[in-house]
């Protein structure tokens, strides 16, 4: 059976990427990475994939007359792969609606709160500012909203005293990580299934 072809969306430092990669090589992953897509050239993760030897469609929106254009041009870098699953990784940039029509069921993201409080950006910030003493990690489909499709799997994360936003997320990231890189994996063994709003995990 060909491997289970995987694109990767990500806009900036490339944990989450990295953890995947690193996934992969261990075997846990059960998915080949063929592809990251960033929309920003001098971010970190596009060095991340060249060292792990992964092709990159790298581009700049405002190169391009209209979102429909360039989503375009990454529509056909995806199908020339056969990528089955696109795993957005902080890709900070929202898909149109378009975009998100054709592959619906085969985009997932990852929001550091348990959705659905604390959506959009900042959501560590976010979650401190309220004072709330449980915050987590959430892996969803994408729909047309933001933050604000179907739940796949969440993780709590405590809040301690003292916490400040850099030591929150770093316990946050690591969490991310694992959880990704297992969820993917589910995805790879065709486990997942969508019900409405309701997703399961086949034993
Ligand atoms: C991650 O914490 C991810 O949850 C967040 O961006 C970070 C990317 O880190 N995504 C969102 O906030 C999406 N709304 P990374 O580049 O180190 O993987």
């Amino acid at each position: 059976m060909s491997p289970f072809r995987i694109a990767v969306f990500a806009s900036g430092k490339g944990s989450n990427f990295q953890a995947l990669v690193d996934a992969q090589l261990s075997g846990a992953l059960g998915g080949d990475i063929c592809i990251l897509v960033c929309d920003k050239p001098q971010a970190p993760v596009v060095e991340l994939a060249a060292a792990a030897n992964v092709d990159t469609f790298v581009f700049q929106p405002k190169e391009y007359a209209s979102k429909e254009e360039y989503e375009r041009n990454i529509a056909v870098e995806l199908q020339q792969r056969g990528v089955e699953l696109i795993v957005l990784a902080g890709y900070m940039r929202l898909l149109s609606p378009s975009f998100v029509e054709f592959y619906s069921g085969r985009i997932i993201n990852i929001h550091p709160s348990l959705l659905p409080a604390f959506p959009g950006k900042d959501a560590i910030g976010q979650a401190l500012a309220y004072g709330v003493k449980l915050t987590g990690v959430t892996v969803h489909f994408v729909d047309g909203g933001m933050d604000t499709g179907p739940v796949i799997a969440q993780k709590a994360v405590e809040i301690k005293e003292g916490d400040t936003a850099e030591v929150l997320a770093e316990r946050i990231h690591h969490v991310e990580q694992r959880l990704y890189s297992e969820v993917v994996s589910w995805f790879a063994q065709r486990r997942i299934s969508l019900n409405g709003r309701n997703v399961t995990i086949a034993e």
